[in-house]
């Protein structure tokens, strides 16, 4: 039994420490003009990709997937009221 828990445990706490630590570090996508209404990889990388007008730092993660990381700032302003 007590085996039983302390591997509950760690289960339980692998995600929220991963949650953790993705808070701390990702960027939100500023809520600006540029960055409103696109829904699609493809869109940010228009100004994003490497050869574009804002490339991403040579320290970025490698992902593509950049609504995995960056949400949206709209709704964190919004609950600040
Ligand atoms: C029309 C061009 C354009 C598009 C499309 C665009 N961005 Fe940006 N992005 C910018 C510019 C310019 C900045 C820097 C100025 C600013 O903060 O708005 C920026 C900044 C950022 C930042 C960093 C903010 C900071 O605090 O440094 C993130 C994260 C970001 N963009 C993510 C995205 C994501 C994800 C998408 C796709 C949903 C996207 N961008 C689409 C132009 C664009
Ligand atoms: C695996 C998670 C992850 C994914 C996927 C991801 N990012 Fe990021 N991004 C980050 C982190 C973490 C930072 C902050 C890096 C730092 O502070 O040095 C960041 C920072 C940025 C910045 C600010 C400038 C810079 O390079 O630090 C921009 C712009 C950005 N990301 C755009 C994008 C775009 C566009 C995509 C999709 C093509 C994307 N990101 C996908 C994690 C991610």
């Amino acid at each position: 039994m007590k085996r039983h828990l302390f591997y509950l445990t760690l289960i339980l706490l692998v995600p929220l420490t991963l949650y953790l630590l993705s808070l701390q570090t990702v960027l939100p996508i500023p809520a600006d003009d540029e960055h409103a209404g696109i829904t699609e990889v493809a869109g940010c990388l228009e100004c994003h990709a490497d050869d574009k007008g804002y490339p991403k730092k040579k320290t970025h993660p490698p992902k593509d997937q950049c609504f995995n990381c960056h949400k949206p700032a709209e709704k964190q302003s919004a609950a600040k009221g």
